[in-house]
């Protein structure tokens, strides 16, 4: 989908909204030659490509390094960004100063974790004609206060502060709603109860669509085996081997052999 008005489209025909995250130039082209509705530069670049414990770690100027790098080889996707961690917390100057520097780099959404104490910022941002999409359940930015990077929603009364929380934000203006580590039925009480559509990941198969960070849904993570994650490609494996295989035709001098030097 190449904007914003992709995503009502889609859910009002009753069809799945599917994305994944990216952080570079060349597997954005590979994803803009591809099915995938709409793209995510997420701020688990700071885990997947900088190696951090936590998301915490991104700045606003690592976002636009990379928001910039993906827009350059996606050309025909809607791109979202991720609002780095207390990135609103700096007064309204600055949050408007990293959301401009954000989409002078090539996003055309925001996406802002949590509910309590950002909805004014959102409504903000809104009437300023920034798309803003929302995130609950599972915040990674919060995962200190939320003693780790678990399944949240599990009793009633958690479950109904994410609910009511999901309707204040769809309230305050966001245009979809990201689902993360939610129980099936909540995620699917959620996407029922509103009008703008719900990207689960680990939130079950009743949300109106699915985003996968790429890495982890191409293998390229071994050690990371969530139960929500399906791998479609052994890309640990297969990439190992070719290294090894370069390795070994090196060593063996087999490798480059004439047809791959210049007379
Ligand atoms: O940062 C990220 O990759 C995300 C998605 C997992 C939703 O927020």
């Amino acid at each position: 989908m190449k904007n914003i008005n992709g995503f009502k489209k889609l859910k009002s025909e009753g069809k799945k909204i599917s994305m994944v995250t990216c952080y570079d130039y060349w597997s954005a082209q590979i994803i803009d030659e591809s099915d995938i509705d709409a793209v995510l530069v997420g701020d688990s670049v700071a885990m997947v490509m900088h190696g951090f414990d936590t998301t915490i770690n991104v700045s606003v100027e690592m976002m636009v390094t990379h928001t910039s790098a993906v827009r350059r080889g996606l050309k025909k996707k809607f791109l979202i960004t991720d609002l780095p961690f207390l990135a609103h917390k700096r007064g309204k100057e600055r949050l408007v100063d990293s959301v401009d520097a954000i989409f002078k780099a090539g996003a055309e959404a925001i996406k802002i974790e949590g509910a309590n104490g950002v909805l004014d910022d959102i409504k903000y941002l809104v009437t300023s004609g920034i798309p803003v999409m929302g995130h609950l359940g599972l915040t990674p930015q919060s995962v200190h206060k939320l003693g780790g990077f678990s399944v949240q929603g599990e009793s009633n009364s958690d479950a109904q502060i994410i609910i009511d929380e999901a309707k204040r934000l769809e309230d305050s203006g966001v245009f979809a709603l990201v689902l993360e580590m939610l129980p099936s039925e909540i995620s699917k009480t959620i996407t029922e109860s509103l009008s703008i559509p719900t990207i689960g990941i680990g939130a079950g198969k009743y949300t109106s669509g699915q985003i996968l960070v790429m890495q982890d849904m191409l293998g390229l993570i071994k050690e990371f085996n969530p139960k929500f994650l399906k791998k479609y490609f052994n890309g640990y494996g297969g990439i190992k081997l070719a290294l090894n295989d370069y390795n070994y035709e090196v060593k063996e001098n087999i490798f480059p052999s004439d047809k791959e030097s210049y007379k």
